[in-house]
């Protein structure tokens, strides 16, 4: 039995010219082949399931990162290369994928997702619109696979993006594919059966692991080695995946804070860097950021967005050159409110990474600081300014 699934490995890899070292194991029962396509048109799919009527269609996208990575040694989880097995291999090895949708896979890269840069990650972004979102789209969701690292980078980055309604799940995972026990096949069946689940739709860009459900915009990496990483700590999943079938704790709902923005004609993000708070730090660094050409400031502060009395004098003077700067915290969990340090923006509850993504967002699309210190704080400052007396 073994002989036998090591040989359809070895013939997979054949198959698809594969070079690395460990490929997934495909289960010997699959019959799982998939049609090899042109690239050049299509959107560049290079791999699609042979079509089956009355399936949904699902687009997956392959970026590289651990879900994709393999090792020499079966109980690496920690010096493994990632992004090193291709997206028909991803496929193959989960034949049950194709019992739920009709697949079309795209390599969009394969790399660690520390390597992504903002114009792939804008790039990613026009893709999943123009698959998903045009008039002409035969797609009903897109699954995303992607290196943990900066997961919910690419995650939030779509969820604010995205112009339509369809499913999108981010999906990764924390051990390579030759490890023991590992979770990517688990994890890949799970996000493209959540993609197609017609409950999935209206709930933002979704994140998908270790049969959790959570949103884009609140979920986070929050441990760095196991395969219970994603979290959103605050605000909890929205649901779990018994038998790889999710199941939603309430009805459809979007985020509180999330808002979205047309990137169609955006051909770059402009750079902007994240400086970490700690005690007694002066953020010099922040000039060295603004003389080398960054277009905004995060810092990620200590407890909601503290700042030094030095560091005040670095933060007047990068908002003296225009250039804005944006208060969150390390903590990564927990509001940033304004309005103390006035000549700062306050983050609110997005964490550092995320509030980049979205100065990076407002910047490209040409925002004034006051557009971009209301699209900020507009939402906490909601809540925190209600005036009960106009509602009773
Ligand atoms: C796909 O379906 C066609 C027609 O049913 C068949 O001829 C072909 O062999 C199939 N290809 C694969 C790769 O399964
Ligand atoms: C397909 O790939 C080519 C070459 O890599 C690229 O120039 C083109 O923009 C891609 N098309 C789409 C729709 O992504
Ligand atoms: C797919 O479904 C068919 C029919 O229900 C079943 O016979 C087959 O075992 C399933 N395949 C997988 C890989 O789950
Ligand atoms: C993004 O897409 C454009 C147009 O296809 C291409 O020229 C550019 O090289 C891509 N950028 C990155 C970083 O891949
Ligand atoms: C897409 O469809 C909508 C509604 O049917 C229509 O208003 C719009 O012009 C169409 N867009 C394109 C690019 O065809
Ligand atoms: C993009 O540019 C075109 C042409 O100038 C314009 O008609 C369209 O409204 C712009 N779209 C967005 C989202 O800004």
């Amino acid at each position: 039995m073994l002989a036998k699934s090591l040989a359809a490995a070895v013939a997979v890899a054949a198959l698809f010219g594969s070079s690395c070292a460990a490929p997934l194991v495909a289960p010997a029962k699959s019959a799982v082949q998939l049609v090899e396509r042109d690239r050049g048109s299509d959107f560049n799919v290079t791999y699609s399931s042979n079509y089956t009527e009355h399936l949904p269609r699902t687009l997956i996208i392959a970026t590289g990162g651990t879900i994709a990575g393999s090792s020499a040694d079966n109980t690496d989880t920690t010096t493994y290369t990632a992004g090193t097995v291709g997206i028909e291999q991803l496929i193959v090895a989960v034949p049950e994928l194709l019992n739920v949708s009709n697949v079309d896979g795209i390599q969009f890269s394969n790399i660690a997702s520390e390597s992504i840069s903002d114009g792939m990650a804008l790039n990613l972004s026009k893709l999943v619109n123009e698959a998903l979102c045009s008039n002409a789209s035969k797609w009903d969701a897109a699954v995303i696979t992607h290196g943990t690292d900066t997961l919910e980078e690419t995650a939030f980055f779509i969820d604010a993006t995205l112009q339509c309604d369809k499913p999108v799940v981010v999906v990764g995972a924390m051990r390579p594919s030759t490890a023991i026990g590992a979770d990517g096949g688990n994890n890949l069946l799970s996000a493209v059966t959540t993609a197609v689940t017609p409950a999935s739709r209206n709930r933002g860009t979704l994140i998908v692991l270790n049969d959790r459900i959570c949103q884009a915009l609140y979920c986070q990496k929050t441990q760095a080695n196991t395969v219970d990483t994603f979290k959103s700590p605050e605000q909890g999943f929205i649901g779990t995946l018994l038998s790889t079938k999710p199941v939603y704790y309430s009805t459809p709902s979007q985020p509180t804070f999330k808002r979205v923005y047309d990137l169609s004609n955006v051909t770059s993000l402009p750079p902007v860097e994240i400086l970490i708070g700690y005690q007694g730090a002066d953020l010099a660094l922040m000039d060295v950021a603004v003389s080398g050409g960054a277009k905004g400031i995060v810092i990620a502060g200590v407890g909601s967005g503290s700042v030094s009395e030095t560091g005040k004098d670095h933060v007047a003077k990068a908002v003296e050159q225009g250039v804005p700067v944006v208060r969150s915290t390390k903590i990564n969990v927990g509001a940033v409110p304004s309005p103390a340090y006035a000549n700062t923006i306050a983050a609110g509850l997005l964490n550092p990474v995320k509030a980049r993504r979205l100065l990076q967002i407002l910047l490209a699309l040409g925002k004034s600081n006051d557009e971009v210190k209301q699209a900020f704080e507009e939402q906490l400052q909601g809540f925190l300014t209600l005036d009960l007396k106009k509602h009773y």
